[in-house]
């Protein structure tokens, strides 16, 4: 064990508190969806508590409920999807034998392409980057669901049906060159 490796307690300690001035945090971003809440219906039979919407770097982070009998459009993912469920079951229509339960964890790669079924509700949380490509049943291009129209739609849904919205994380500053 040499000595060059090792710095001594009283270094190391400074040098975090010198990375911890990089990004100081008077409090921290944390929310609690049992007191922030839903929009309820922000979709039909969707509610949405959303977590952190990214519009410029298209991520979105939500946590879902979905209601018994729930069938969303097939859709193509640009990005990553993290979706973990926390209760009851649901399935993708192509793959019915990989049903979804209270404790399942899905990594859905970039590129795939799948439709979302649940018989009996369901509820979890999904880290996306990107957005989902919605085609109808006969294939045809619906729409674009990134992190930007999931914020457009549960500000919508919550103000047409007067619901408060759920107050989430959000980056304010726009990227800009670093000496501007
Ligand atoms: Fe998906």
């Amino acid at each position: 064990m040499s000595e060059a490796t090792h710095a001594p307690a009283t270094e190391a300690v400074s040098h975090a508190s010198s990375l911890g001035d990089v990004n100081h945090q008077p409090y921290l971003l944390t929310i609690n969806r049992h007191s922030t809440g839903e929009v309820k219906n922000a979709l039909p039979g969707v509610h949405v508590s959303p977590c952190f919407l990214d519009l410029e770097n298209g991520m979105w982070v939500i946590y879902a409920r979905f209601d018994p009998r729930t069938l969303l459009p097939k859709h193509y993912h640009t990005g990553t999807v993290h979706f973990y469920t926390t209760a009851g079951s649901w399935a993708y229509v192509e793959y019915p034998d990989d049903v979804q339960t209270e404790g399942s964890y899905l990594y859905e790669p970039g590129g795939s392409i799948h439709t979302f079924e649940s018989k009996e509700g369901a509820e979890g949380f999904m880290v996306v980057q990107g957005a989902n490509i919605n085609f109808d049943q006969d294939g045809n291009f619906m729409n674009i669901m990134d992190a930007a129209w999931i914020e457009r739609m549960v500000v919508e849904a919550a103000k047409q049906t007067r619901q408060k919205l759920p107050r989430y994380i959000k980056p304010k500053n726009a990227t800009d060159f670093s000496d501007s």
